[in-house]
């Protein structure tokens, strides 16, 4: 929900914001924008579309050449339409202050109210335009400095926001805030240059320590001096914790890959292998996480598990309701932190709250976690990004360690929350004695031939391409699982519709005898999900209602499967496993599925239109 990024120091700044907006594009890509200030005048240059276009557009202008401070921001618009006026940067009226904006301030409208009837205009749509006028209107009401204006005007909005504020009259310092959306700070040697940005990447090639903001924290960074960190309530100055960052450029590049999706998809062993590395010995049978060995008796006397979470997340948490359920029986609800939060649920301090988040950001799953610790839950956090702010607010919790995910459909994250999910159902139920040592120790040896077996399964992409042009003009597709596999129906549907458009929706495969199947014709392609164990027998029943009714069936079976084999126009097989782990198999030629059908009919698989990585507005 929009990347911000900024830089003070004593190199060119067009480069490093231009090239930081283009690693933070992930976050939204409605329209971009960039301020240079070449010590005298500022540049402002911002467009409707794309980092690149806001590239083209200032191709011969000055602003390449400004300067060596600057701020840039790639927006995924809220208030107002994307076009060029409402694109950030934002000038105050007097033009002296500059403002880029991730976040949402709720009460803009009774503030832009307030500040019209003073005289000020307002050129754009949004909420950023009214929160640099009411920090103008500060500053010259209370004579004070920026750092000062910008702590008193945020005192009084209600939102959430990560900003960057430049004042020209004051051009040695950037001042930054949040609330609610993450901004980091990287610091140069000797405090010659730092760097601005909602996440580390665009910094990483140049400084390894960075300052991640606390919500509710304000920092002034001065060129040459320093930073300074202050508390935005109480304007109480805070030590500033320097952490070193474990990102590499690496990471975060396409690494040959036409797309970082499929470079994702491709990840998927090496991610999964880093996110069990060490918490798992198979032989002994062993499993060691620091979050639940240290809490153990909250999830041993818990009285039910709630994982809460959004999208992909979501989907991952029902493959945890059932390995949970199955493995460690301890009773567990789904829910969608969305509708959590605003819903009164019922919690106690006898439930556990797990919720899941790959970017750790999301707004909607952070405020059910703060919903269930005001109601006294324990609340674990799964997530990937490290020091994101789900993981800093939950009390205890396991990384995914799935590296950096860029491209906006998920992939490496949904099968390592499995992963993670799968190895606490196992603790749990080592612990409660709900499964034996050998049942313990036979899943351990299990999962840890998943990297391999996904490996292998990668080897299927020709045969996927060949169902994907088959499939690629369909306008409605079916997803059908059951049981473990339910999930990943639900996942597979909404890989295909979020970035190849084509509407999908996913069933458990009972159920679509209930209504869905009034919708098989000739035309409908339906995706089934048909592994050897569970439910077999009566998936092959639901594969025989959608043939006898001229539906054309994809099957996702088990090595060496023969009933289904004769009944499917086209069968995908995956290697043999426990039926718990599936999904960690059936999911892969679902996403290359979606990745290539997207590719043949020409959308921007790493930038679905509408869509952004990081959801921080509710
Ligand atoms: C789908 C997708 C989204 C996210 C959802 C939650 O491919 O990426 O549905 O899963 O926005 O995001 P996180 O996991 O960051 O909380």
């Amino acid at each position: 929900m929009c990347g911000i990024t900024g830089y003070i120091g004593y190199r060119d700044a067009y480069p490093i914001v231009i090239n930081g907006l283009k690693r933070l594009e992930y976050r939204g890509y409605d329209s971009a924008g960039i301020m240079m200030y070449d010590g005298e005048n500022i540049h402002l240059s911002k467009t409707k579309g794309k980092v690149s276009d806001l590239e083209k557009i200032t191709e011969q202008e000055e602003l390449r050449k400004a300067g060596k401070i600057g701020i840039g921001h790639t927006r995924w618009a809220t208030h107002g339409v994307p076009n060029d006026t409402n694109s950030h940067p934002h000038f105050s009226e007097s033009g002296d202050l500059v403002i880029v904006h991730n976040g949402i301030i709720e009460n803009y409208d009774t503030i832009k109210k307030e500040l019209t009837s003073r005289g000020y205009t307002f050129k754009s749509d949004t909420d950023t335009e009214v929160l640099i006028n009411l920090i103008e209107e500060v500053k010259k009401n209370e004579g004070c400095k920026l750092g000062k204006a910008v702590q008193l005007a945020l005192n009084n909005v209600i939102g959430a926001y990560a900003i960057a504020v430049f004042d020209k009259t004051k051009p040695n310092e950037l001042v930054v805030a949040r609330l609610g959306s993450p901004i980091a700070i990287g610091v140069g040697k000797e405090n010659k240059e730092f760097f601005v940005a909602s996440d580390a990447s665009p910094f990483i090639e140049f400084t390894k320590d960075a300052i991640y903001l606390e919500d509710g924290e304000l920092a002034i960074i001065k060129r040459d001096k320093g930073i300074k960190v202050r508390k935005i309530e109480t304007d109480k100055e805070v030590d500033a914790d320097i952490q070193e960052l474990q990102l590499n450029l690496e990471q975060i590049e396409k690494g040959g890959f036409d797309h970082f999706m499929i470079k994702e998809i491709h990840e998927q062993p090496k991610a999964i292998l880093d996110t069990y590395r060490g918490r798992m010995l198979p032989n002994e049978g062993i499993i060691k996480m620091a979050g639940i060995d240290d809490n153990l008796p909250k999830f041993l006397n818990a009285d039910r598990i709630i994982i809460v979470a959004c999208g992909t997340s979501w989907h991952a948490g029902l493959v945890g309701e059932y390995l949970f359920e199955d493995m460690a029986r301890i009773p567990v609800e789904v829910e969608y932190a969305s509708e959590f939060r605003y819903r009164n649920p019922v919690i106690t301090s006898k439930d556990v709250v797990i919720a899941i988040s790959q970017s750790g950001e999301t707004a909607d799953t952070l405020a059910a976690i703060k919903l269930a610790k005001s109601k006294g839950a324990f609340v674990f956090g799964v997530c990937n990004v490290v020091g994101s702010s789900i993981a800093r607010e939950t009390h205890a919790g396991a990384y995914t360690h799935a590296g950096p995910e860029i491209g906006v459909a998920s992939t490496k994250a949904f099968t390592t929350q499995i992963t993670v999910l799968s190895l606490i159902a196992l603790k749990l139920a080592q612990e409660k004695g709900t499964l034996s040592k050998t049942a313990v120790n036979n899943y351990l040896q299990t999962l840890q031939q998943i990297p391999n077996q996904i490996e292998k399964l990668l080897e299927i992409d020709p045969l996927v391409q060949h169902i994907s042009e088959v499939y690629m003009h369909a306008t409605n597709c079916l997803y059908l699982g059951r049981g473990f596999n339910f999930p990943v129906a639900l996942e597979g549907a909404l890989k295909l519709k979020e970035i190849s458009y084509i509407h999908a929706e996913g069933y458990p495969a009972a159920e679509m005898k209930h209504g869905p199947i009034a919708l098989i014709d000739e035309n409908m392609p339906v995706f089934v999900i048909a592994t050897n164990k569970g439910h077999y027998e009566k998936v092959v029943s639901n594969i025989q209602e959608i043939k006898s009714r001229s539906g054309k069936i994809i099957a996702i079976v088990t090595e060496g499967d023969v009933t289904v084999k004769e009944i499917a126009d086209h069968v995908i097989e995956i290697p043999e496993t426990e039926e718990a782990f599936t999904p960690l198999l059936t999911t892969i030629p679902l996403q290359l599925l979606s990745y290539h059908i997207a590719v043949m009919l020409g959308k921007n698989v790493d930038q679905p239109r509408n869509l952004a990585k990081s959801v921080t507005v509710e």
